[in-house]
């Protein structure tokens, strides 16, 4: 039997509360079905890595990293000490980038027992995954400043976008909708107004799709897209975007589910050449850090999303990522839930009542 080499990186902020909740979860569920976790904690993160070496990590990170089979992160950013633009481009995109991690998946559902913002709206209702481009497009380095200081500064910032960047995300979406019920897959866009890059875009869509005559491919701009996350979150199965909207539409859905602290990420280097990265699609949430109050169940899911893709969705890992989704819904229904789900317990609570579920099952 496997062990499996996990790097934990809780990072900054609530990354510190809900870490220790995913552990816990992770280490009933590895006892339960017999897998081995072996967890080897990095302390790459603002608070004190950075304020003590001015990097968010050591020059060899990479060569310390690549031989583990996952990576479990919290989340990084304390914009009090570091600039958030430092802090990420140290840190999670260069594991996203260097690691090439190029889907970012992210689930999105209306569990029972949680108050949906949106009106009418029941478990069933919202049950979609967004599949967002994670190592090109909107996010780059590329240009610059010049005139800085003056009345005619002027700022260029470039986007790239690659037939090979956009062509394995859009086939990844394509099978991922052929592997689910629907048979549907929705492409955001914006080919009106952004005049290069996304009619290229739509047009990859296309080409790809020929290889997927039974999807049914819906192409939405993304700003009625984002009006029908809100008005119509039935209509989505599978949502492919480019990094940037894609950014946004994982927040956006999971706030109509009732709150960011429920979302997971995977971010998959699906051939595992490199390891791959889950971990929670919010931040490390400065204003609620400290209280031990934040939804740990965003970690807890990632680490479920994680057992899952070390097993390659089958066997003993695949029975442990199950037990822990159904130990969340279980919780969800019964409580003891946190402020952001409306009710009063802490991280703790939370955390240990998926973590006895797991353990009953
Ligand atoms: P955020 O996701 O940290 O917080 C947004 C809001 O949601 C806050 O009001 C916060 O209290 C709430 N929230 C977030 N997670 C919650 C949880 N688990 N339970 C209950 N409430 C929760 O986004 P932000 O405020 O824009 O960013 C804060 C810092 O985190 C910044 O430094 C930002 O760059 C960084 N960030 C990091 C990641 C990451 O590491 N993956 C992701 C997003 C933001
Ligand atoms: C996310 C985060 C990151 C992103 C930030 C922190 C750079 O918002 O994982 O969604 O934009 O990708
Ligand atoms: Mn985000």
């Amino acid at each position: 039997n496997k062990t499996y080499r996990i790097a934990v990186i809780a990072g900054d902020g609530i990354g510190k509360e809900v870490m220790p909740e995913g552990l816990r979860v992770l280490r009933a569920a590895a006892g339960k079905f017999g897998i081995g976790l072996d967890f080897q904690h990095y302390d790459w993160a603002c608070a004190e890595y950075y304020e003590r070496h001015g990097a968010m990590m050591p020059e060899d990170w990479k060569a310390q990293l690549a031989g583990v089979d996952a990576i479990y992160f919290g989340a990084v950013g304390w914009p009090r000490t570091v600039p958030d633009h430092v802090s990420l481009w140290g840190s999670l995109l260069q594991f996203r980038r260097q690691f090439d991690q190029y889907i970012n998946l992210r689930p999105v559902r209306l569990f029972e027992g949680v108050r949906c913002p949106l009106a009418g709206k029941a478990p069933g209702d919202i049950d979609f995954v967004v599949v967002r481009e994670n190592t090109e497009g909107e996010y780059t380095n590329l240009g610059g400043r010049i005139y800085a200081g003056t009345e005619r500064e002027i700022v260029i910032q470039e986007s790239v976008f690659s037939r090979f960047g956009a062509d394995r995300v859009l086939k990844f979406a394509y099978e991922l909708s052929r592997a689910r019920a629907r048979k549907q897959l929705t492409v955001a866009t914006k080919s009106n107004g952004i005049a290069l890059s996304m009619p290229w875009w739509d047009e990859r869509a296309d080409e790809v799709g020929q290889s997927y005559p039974d999807i049914r491919v819906d192409k939405q701009h993304i700003d009625i897209l984002c009006a029908r996350f809100v008005l119509q979150p039935e209509r989505f199965d599978v949502v492919v975007a480019t990094n940037l909207f894609g950014d946004i539409l994982s927040d956006l859905g999971p706030a109509c589910t009732g709150t960011i602290g429920l979302a997971p990420s995977a971010n998959l280097n699906p051939e595992k050449r490199f390891p791959s990265l889950f971990e929670p699609v919010h931040g490390s949430a400065p204003d609620i850090y400290g209280k031990g109050i934040a939804n740990p169940v965003a970690m807890i899911w990632s680490g479920a999303m994680m057992l899952d893709f070390l097993g390659d969705g089958a066997g003993a890992c695949r029975a442990a990522h199950d037990a822990i989704v159904q130990a969340i819904e279980e919780a969800l229904r019964s409580g003891p839930l946190t402020p952001d789900l409306g009710g009063s317990a802490t991280t703790v609570e939370l955390g240990q009542a998926i973590a006895e579920r797991v353990a009953a099952g």
